[in-house]
């Protein structure tokens, strides 16, 4: 099957819906038109057939048998944390832990790195376009620490204040938490530029790539990211898997963040010894066959090609934004110049929630709310925002229709 890019930077898109069962159905009489991949994406029959396929015939658990079944899961496990190496651009499979999501490997960083290097009057660093998961888990360990979490403010367009962030920046930073992609404003904050800084002082930083990941190309050494965050559900794959990537010399001195069976080496009641890397941070059963999930999605991606992507999604927030700007009254949030398939909008005189309803009503699926991100709400005096966000399978017929269904919806609402 061939998904490449056409000339024009589009995807083939009838072929990769073709791929996508759940797309191929009406809501309240009307094609389905889904524009929430912000909040989670659709799974392509590569991914739920091998779910099934694992589950029929090579399920059992892992690094515990010796038995043909446990052997072959553990093989599809481990070929998966291969897959998922390769795709970020890791330098080994020792830097990929597998986790439920993005929001346990932050807190994972937060529990266990945190712990251990944080200190009284330190400072962690995060942006005021954080996803409350990028902020909760730093608010938790600064009082626990008695140090203090400093947010990076956001100019007017949505970009980030990168004077503020340079000023803010000191000897006493010890972490930045920064995303890759703002889910609430759809900015792409100047990454490199921070890292560099923040080394430079002497801190780390975790990149929280739950929006990213899928939709433009990673790759974690070469960015020198200390941690990287990404959940399976955002990737086209399964909810309940995820990974933290950091950087093995951090690992290393890393104390375990949960604790029961395969994370240890010995246990006894004189004292127990901690398993190698990844194994060390992987307490329990894991999502076994959602790792697997997760790694044919990738491979799906991969395919498909993470450049064509980021082209294809270009193109069609560029088209919805001009539809958008046709609309009177109606104010983007977040047009900051380097963002990516996230359009964030209010309208005047217009509950979001009326609008999603509306949508709704009409097939169209969109998110309407404050979007996990109340602080860029109060940064902007906004309770909610209505929000596309772009996915593979998007057209220029669904942002049509989108904007056909938004303008019925306001002439009810007039
Ligand atoms: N964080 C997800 C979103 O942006 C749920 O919608």
């Amino acid at each position: 099957m061939n998904h490449a890019a056409t000339p024009l930077g589009m995807l083939d898109t009838a072929a990769i819906r073709a791929d996508f069962p759940i797309l191929n159905q009406q809501i309240n009489g009307h094609p389905l038109v889904y524009l929430d991949n912000g909040a989670t994406t659709q799974k392509p029959a590569q991914v739920i057939e091998a779910l099934e396929h694992f589950y029929k015939v090579d399920y059992s658990n892992v690094h515990r048998g010796i038995h043909t079944l446990s052997q072959r899961a553990t093989e599809r496990f481990e070929n998966a944390r291969q897959t998922v190496r390769h795709f970020i651009g890791a330098d080994s499979e020792k830097e990929i832990i597998f986790t439920r999501g993005t929001t346990e490997s932050i807190n994972l960083v937060a529990h266990s790195w945190g712990d251990k290097n944080l200190h009284a009057h330190d400072e962690i660093l995060v942006s005021e376009m954080e996803h409350h998961s990028n902020i909760v888990p730093w608010q938790i360990l600064a009082q626990k620490k008695q140090a203090r979490v400093v947010p990076i403010p956001i100019d007017d367009d949505g970009a980030l204040n990168m004077a503020a962030f340079h000023q803010r920046l000191s000897a006493k930073t010890r972490i930045v938490a920064i995303t890759e992609l703002s889910n609430a404003l759809g900015t792409l904050p100047p990454l490199d530029e921070i890292i560099l800084a923040a080394h430079k002082v002497g801190a780390v930083v975790l990149v929280d790539g739950a929006q990213s990941v899928a939709h433009k190309a990673v790759n974690v050494a070469e960015l020198d990211c200390d941690f990287y965050a990404f959940s399976g559900h955002k990737v086209y794959g399964p909810s309940g898997i995820g990974i933290l990537y950091a950087k093995q010399t951090l690992l290393e001195h890393m104390p375990p963040y949960q604790s029961g069976g395969d994370m240890i080496s010995e246990v006894s009641f004189t004292g127990t010894t901690y398993n190698a890397l990844p194994y060390k941070f992987e307490a329990g059963t894991p999502n076994i066959v959602g790792a697997d999930g997760l790694a044919i999605a990738l491979n799906y991606l991969s395919n498909i090609g993470l450049n064509n992507i980021a082209q294809h999604e270009a193109n069609l927030l560029s088209y919805a934004t001009d539809k958008a700007l046709e609309i009177p009254g109606l104010h983007i949030v977040g047009s900051a110049k380097y963002k990516a398939g996230i359009l964030s909008f209010v309208i005047d005189g217009v509950h979001a929630t009326d609008l999603g309803t509306l949508l709704n009503q009409q097939g169209v699926a969109i998110r309407v709310g404050h979007h996990c991100a109340m602080p860029v709400m109060q940064r902007f005096n906004l309770v909610s925002t209505a929000r596309i966000s772009l996915g593979i399978y998007n057209t220029i017929e669904d942002i049509d229709i989108c904007f056909t269904s938004i303008n019925k919806a306001l002439e009810i609402l007039a």
